[in-house]
């Protein structure tokens, strides 16, 4: 029987398909449910790791353990080497990671056993400007997976995964710029699709430009956060003689891969400390609340539903007080992307870049396809639409596309 097997191992989320001779589809990863967050729980007393809602509730149930999100960018960053503490003990990342893939793995086989064969998604760059450390990551990632069962291990960027997915619906040739903004990364790609194409057994000549950075939805949070919330716990306050507060420990409170890092009596010292010198005693306090009673994670999920909210509506009241002991700021969407400025640039740029090395004339682009959870931020699509003005933009499954996408790219590879 011809399975082919593609998984998209997301920053934020992640998604497992299937493709046979009549098409692809993702398949339940946690229930029935087809996007799993690409979150581990590991328990201080040993207890096996959970995965995803379940991990996430685990945290918020106050279960003694540690939540990790983001694991991804442990590829990109070089924290894949390290390890980290968890109940007195002591776990190194790329065990958290193999975990995550594993479980993926495990979904697989349930729905379809004893498929040896998968292609990854990877996005353009795991690391930017360095190829041989980014070469290093995408190996990292293969050796795992072999591990987890899959002896043969082939890598499709995610983007053209997902210029893949689209075609699957196209009625005629056309080009189309594909626009993939997920939680880390965003990647953008110019490629001819068509029915007849799909057919073709070799696409490189159909794939005209493609390039990534490392910016997504877990910066824009991490901006919001900063803007929003975390001067209401002492963030760039001052100090009672005419300085301001050391700012690393927000910074890492507000970024999701860095929250873990303030568990320790160490910084539980250093904010006690910081407290007499603070002309605002009261916000250091809201701060060392949120470290004492490792309310990370939680206040970064309001900060993101804020953001979310913001896709929808004008203004968002950003919920942490319960978390904090301070107010529940209201944020505003005009607010949130004069915070979000810095990272939007480079997305231009990105865009602008890619679309000149595809050597064709703007008008030429039919379709702008838009995926991935952060192309949800209404700037984005003014974005893109500034710079096709003519092009007809498209969406679809934003959590889905990639993965689908991916096993349409298992059948080409191994069928
Ligand atoms: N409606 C929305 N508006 C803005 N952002 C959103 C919306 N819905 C989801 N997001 C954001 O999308 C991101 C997740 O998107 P996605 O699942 O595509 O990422 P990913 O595939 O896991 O990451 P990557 O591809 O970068 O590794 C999160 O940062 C989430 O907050
Ligand atoms: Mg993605």
């Amino acid at each position: 029987m011809g399975l082919y097997c593609g998984i998209d191992f997301g920053t934020s989320n992640s998604t497992v398909a299937l493709a046979d001779a009549n098409g692809a589809r993702l398949i339940g990863v946690e229930g029935e449910a087809v996007t799993i967050p690409s979150a581990v729980f590991w328990d201080a007393d040993g207890a096996p790791p959970q995965f995803g809602r379940a991990a996430v509730s685990a945290y918020l149930e106050g279960e003694d353990g540690r939540l990790m999100r983001a694991l991804k960018t442990t590829l990109s960053t070089g924290l894949i080497h390290e390890r980290t503490a968890v109940g007195g003990k002591s776990v190194a990342f790329r065990e958290v990671l193999s975990r995550f893939i594993a479980h993926l793995r495990s979904r697989q086989e349930a729905v379809a056993p004893g498929l040896d064969r998968v292609v990854l998604g990877r996005p353009v760059h795991f690391i930017d400007d360095d190829p041989s450390l980014d070469a290093a990551a995408e190996e990292t990632l293969a050796e795992i997976a072999r591990t987890c069962g899959w002896r043969e291990v082939a890598f499709q960027f995610e983007p053209i995964a997902a210029a893949l997915h689209y075609e699957t619906g196209v009625q005629a040739e056309e080009l189309v710029l594909i626009v993939d903004i997920g939680g880390g990364t965003s990647d953008v790609s110019v490629v001819r699709v068509g029915p007849d194409r799909a057919r073709r057994p070799d696409r490189a000549g159909d794939i005209l430009a493609n390039d990534g950075i490392r910016v997504g939805g877990t910066d824009f949070d991490r901006l919001l956060s900063l803007a929003e919330a975390m001067p209401h716990l002492g963030y760039l306050s001052p100090t009672k003689n005419g300085g301001v507060m050391p700012r690393h420990y927000w910074l890492d409170l507000a970024t999701w891969h860095r929250i873990n890092g303030l568990y320790s009596a160490r910084t539980a010292a250093d904010l006690k400390a910081l407290r007499h010198e603070a002309e605002r005693p009261e916000l250091i306090d809201r701060m060392a609340r949120v470290v004492a009673e490792r309310h990370g994670h939680a206040l970064a999920m309001r900060v993101e539903a804020a953001k979310i909210a913001l896709s929808e509506s004008e203004a968002a009241r950003l919920q942490m007080s319960d978390l904090t002991g301070g107010p529940n700021p209201m944020a505003r969407r005009e607010g949130f992307e004069a915070a979000v400025e810095a990272p939007l640039d480079r997305i231009r740029d990105l865009l602008a870049r890619v679309i000149a090395a595809a050597g064709v004339v703007p008008g030429a682009i039919a379709t702008a396809f838009l995926t991935g959870g952060s192309s949800g931020l209404p700037i984005l699509h003014r974005t893109v639409q500034a710079v096709l003005p003519g092009a007809r933009i498209a969406t679809g499954d934003m959590l889905g596309s990639v993965g689908t996408g991916l096993a349409v790219e298992a059948r080409r590879r191994f069928g």
